[in-house]
């Protein structure tokens, strides 16, 4: 299998772009040199001599762990493909009964996805290489003919995008929307961090799962990319990612820096503040890009307020809420530069969960192993199923105010959001939620 993955590299080396492409930098054409003047056909090699190595699973495998993919365990679609539930032996990795083994996530990429071999590819990469509680586990893979698939850890509660604008009617509490902001930003400092920094570049609140007790993990490592390392201050790309999460310096020049991450950040943890969408065309106007419509009032000491999430009925601390929409705003400053790190971030949003954490914040994102924190204990009873087979929480607690610190960060020395150069989100229909 391990020759199966290579050459497969050397195929996409060759593939033409597809679907997720945000914007035409005129850079990044594929040839056998990557976006970095990396050679693609070598980078593979990280993920298989890792300790982790990912189990490869046969085509036969899946289909039957999936009931031949049947409909009902199909728990999503993406740009990459088809999600699916299935069952598998923890210990030998074959196919399980239902109800049987352990619950496994099996993406199935498209065939007709040009930039799916891609991100096949770069999700075996890093997955089988990065191991931290806030990032999903990657089983293995399946690289047999032109089928492509990869297994993951199961998430029963789905995406934080699920539960924040699902259906379900049910609202996420305050507190557990905080610690799932935590949670992503331990999963995004982690990979800041990394000897090679990963940049991750898809940060969304739909590869944002959550499992039973609302940890929170990173999923979707298709776009990752290496970060810059030494004197370089970032890497140029073709603009890839998706409309109202992608940061407007990298959509307007290609250049990815962490930084990136840090706007997309910003905008998810708006997302969880105001319970709207990044980009809703059903809204009005000025409202479509959250971000536009948000900003001013973020920076008026008086409206600040007004953005957060109606149905949250006053359960947050005032204060709290003050400091989480301050951290929002500076990671969406328009100069990356003035953006904080991830790492600021965790700094600034862990007390909000766990004041005892605020000493502990820098040491914790690079722990490894279990993670550090207390996560809700949660009565099984309560929880329903959605159409997906995730589990919905059916009992929104009301959150617990603790005392504040004051924000890391300044609000007052945030730019006001440039419009210019903020992604129209009607640009173009790739990648539009
Ligand atoms: N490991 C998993 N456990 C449970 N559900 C999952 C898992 N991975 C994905 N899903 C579900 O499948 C859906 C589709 O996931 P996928 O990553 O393919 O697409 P997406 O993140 O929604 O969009 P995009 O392809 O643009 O990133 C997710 O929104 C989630 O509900
Ligand atoms: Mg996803």
């Amino acid at each position: 299998m391990g020759n199966c993955v290579t050459a497969q590299v050397r195929h996409v080396s060759g593939a033409s772009q597809g679907s997720r492409t945000l914007a035409g930098s005129g850079r990044g054409q594929k040839g056998n040199v990557g976006d970095n003047g990396e050679r693609e056909d070598l980078v593979p090699a990280v993920a298989l001599t890792q300790q982790f190595v990912p189990h490869a699973f046969t085509y036969a495998d899946l289909k039957q762990a999936t009931r031949n993919f049947r409909p009902d365990t199909l728990l999503g679609e993406g740009g990459f493909g088809s999600v699916f539930k299935g069952n598998i032996d923890e210990r030998t990795f074959q196919p399980a009964r239902v109800g049987q083994g352990m619950l496994v996530a099996v993406k199935k990429l498209n065939k007709d996805s040009l930039q799916g071999d891609k991100e096949w590819l770069a999700e075996l990469k890093y997955l089988g290489a990065l191991r931290h509680p806030n990032v999903v586990k990657l089983f293995g893979y399946c690289c047999e003919g032109d089928h492509r698939l990869l297994v993951y850890e199961f998430f029963p509660r789905g995406s934080l995008e699920n539960h924040l604008f699902g259906r379900s009617g049910h609202t996420l509490p305050w507190n557990t929307r905080l610690k799932i902001a935590v949670d992503a930003a331990k999963g995004l400092t982690f990979l800041h961090n990394a000897k090679i920094p990963v940049i991750y570049r898809d940060f969304k609140s739909s590869n944002i799962l959550l499992d039973s007790e609302f940890n929170a993990k990173l999923s979707d490592f298709g776009l990752a990319k290496d970060g810059p390392t030494g004197d370089k201050t970032h890497v140029t790309t073709q603009v890839l990612g998706t409309y109202g999460y992608a940061a407007p310096e990298y959509v307007a020049t290609g250049k990815l820096t962490p930084k990136s991450d840090v706007y997309g950040f910003g905008v998810v943890l708006l997302e969880i503040l105001t319970g709207k969408r990044a980009v809703d065309k059903a809204r009005n106007g000025g409202e479509i890009n959250l971000v536009e419509w948000a900003t001013p009032y973020l920076i008026d000491k008086r409206k600040w307020s007004r953005v957060l999430d109606q149905r949250l009925d006053g359960q947050y601390s005032f204060k709290g809420a003050h400091i989480a929409a301050n951290v929002s705003l500076q990671c969406l400053c328009s100069d990356p530069k003035l953006r904080p790190t991830m790492q600021d971030v965790l700094e600034s949003l862990q007390p909000l969960v766990d004041p005892k954490a605020s000493a502990s914040a820098r040491s914790s994102s690079k722990s490894k192993g279990k993670s550090p924190y207390n996560t809700p204990n949660r009565d099984r009873k309560d929880i329903n199923v959605s159409k997906q087979g995730h589990e919905v929480d059916a009992d929104a607690k009301p959150t617990i105010a603790f005392k504040l610190p004051s924000p890391t960060h300044d609000a007052s020395k945030l730019q006001k959001q440039d419009p210019s150069v903020c992604p129209s989100p009607t640009a173009s229909p790739l990648r539009m939620k």
